[in-house]
């Protein structure tokens, strides 16, 4: 691409729009309620949400910042803004992107079968022996190829558009149909030991629990924010001066955040109701309870499909996120057509996916969630306070009404608490890693 004649988004709100698209995903819905029923309950909820708006929020800033200054993708950005010392930073974020897309793609893959088990009718019997029988083997790694095709298709093809009209219809249906199963959930005869659960954070299990709920908590504010892949930085790259970047990154942190609770309140009680709230929970913790929930609704296989398909763009406005983060690079940096590399880097995901696709996806998601993310923000941060310090806090105040202390307060706090906060939570996550 030629830098001299870069495009920028159309609007501030398709900008806002794409950024919500690579955030909302299988993160909130997937991830969330599976993460929070393993750690937890409310215990986990607390620290999560304290990562979210404490760590997550700032650094969100950080990624905008140096997007918009750069105007280029992370690893260019990262190499140029840091006079090549740097570089490094940008690619453990592609690197990040890269295998995310691997075990990503095969979550996708669940997707794709959900929706045939909505036509079909496959999940209404026993909810958890159809999720074990499309999560892993050659179905599985069948689908998993399928989401990846499809992914690699729109990269390939430079079809974002019809990924920024898809999301304006994405995040009203997603809002609507988790908030109707939450109402719905609300009836269950065990909803109250599920809000129970999930809302009333027993402070002991904090304690207890800390060393692993933290690297947790922080993992998946980072994976649902779309932090530490360089994903944010280059969408922020195409941004115009003029907007409001504490602003914009406030919508998107509480829209996500919206999502990710709503799939809680209709995740929860369906849970409680099934006796599964303690039992094993796995990868499979959402998609058994909300099958499960279809199975009984009346009209379940056709709110059912219409979930599972509003799911699926969900998941495809992030993954294509995650395969431009590493395709954007090799386009920029070896002068290779773009559906080329699109296909390349694709196919090399594939391959890598086939290893979670056989059982593995907890593995992966926790090795990204628990290392790669951690090390990825901790440079960023690094770089962003110290090296890059006063040209941050200049290029923050581009149209924004915030004033010269509160901008002072962000790069004190990017400098100091968000380095030693997520160092700590490093070394615990490596710790737990290796356990
Ligand atoms: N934020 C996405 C989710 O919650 C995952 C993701 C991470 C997508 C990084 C793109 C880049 O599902
Ligand atoms: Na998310």
């Amino acid at each position: 691409m030629d830098m001299a004649q870069r495009e920028t988004w159309t609007s501030r709100v398709g900008f806002i729009f794409a950024a919500v698209g690579s955030a909302v995903g299988l993160g909130n819905i997937w991830s969330f309620p599976f993460q929070t029923a393993s750690n937890g309950g409310a215990a986990f909820l607390v620290v999560y949400l304290l990562a979210v708006f404490l760590i997550g929020f700032p650094t969100m800033l950080i990624e905008f910042v140096i997007g918009r200054r750069s105007k280029q993708n992370a690893v260019s950005a990262f190499s140029e803004l840091g006079y090549g010392n740097w570089t490094f930073a940008g690619v453990i974020g592609v690197f990040a992107s890269f295998i995310t897309l691997s075990f990503y793609s095969v979550v996708g893959g669940w997707v794709l079968n959900y929706i045939v088990g909505s036509v079909t009718g496959g999940y209404l019997g026993d909810a958890s022996t159809f999720f074990g029988s499309v999560s892993s083997g050659t179905v599985a790694v069948a689908a998993h190829a399928v989401f990846m095709a499809i992914t690699i298709a729109i990269v390939a093809g430079g079809v974002a558009d019809g990924i920024e009209r898809a999301t304006k219809f994405m995040i009203p249906a997603i809002l609507v149909l988790l908030a109707g199963l939450a109402v719905w959930g609300s009836t269950l005869s065990g909803a109250s030991a599920g809000y129970a659960y999930y809302l009333s954070p027993d402070f002991g299990v904090i304690a207890t629990n800390f060393t692993s709920i933290v690297p947790s908590a922080m993992g998946q504010a980072f994976f649902t924010l779309s932090l530490g892949f360089g994903v944010m930085v280059a969408y922020a790259s195409y941004l115009g001066r003029d907007d409001s970047l504490p602003g914009d990154s406030a919508i998107i942190v509480v829209l996500n955040t919206i999502v990710a609770l709503l799939a809680g309140f209709a995740v929860f009680p369906i849970l409680a109701a099934t006796d599964a709230l303690t039992g094993s929970t796995g990868a499979g913790t959402a998609f058994v309870a909300l099958a499960g929930a279809f199975g009984q609704l009346p009209a379940g296989r056709i709110i059912g499909f219409v979930f599972f398909v509003v799911l699926l763009f969900a998941a495809l406005s992030s993954s294509i996120s995650l395969l431009e983060a590493p395709a954007s690079y090799v386009v920029d940096s070896y002068d290779t057509e773009r559906w080329k590399v699109a296909v390349g880097v694709g196919v090399v995901a594939f391959l890598l996916g086939i290893v979670p696709a056989y059982g593995y996806v907890g593995l992966f998601n926790d090795f990204v969630f628990n290392i790669l993310l951690p090390i990825a923000v901790l440079f960023i941060a690094l770089f962003a306070g110290w090296i890059y310090g006063g040209e941050a806090v200049d290029e923050l105040g581009r149209g924004t009404s915030l004033g010269r202390g509160a901008m002072t307060a962000w790069l004190w706090w990017v400098r100091v608490v968000v380095p030693i906060v997520v160092a700590y939570t490093l070394w615990l996550g490596v710790t737990n890693f290796y356990a």
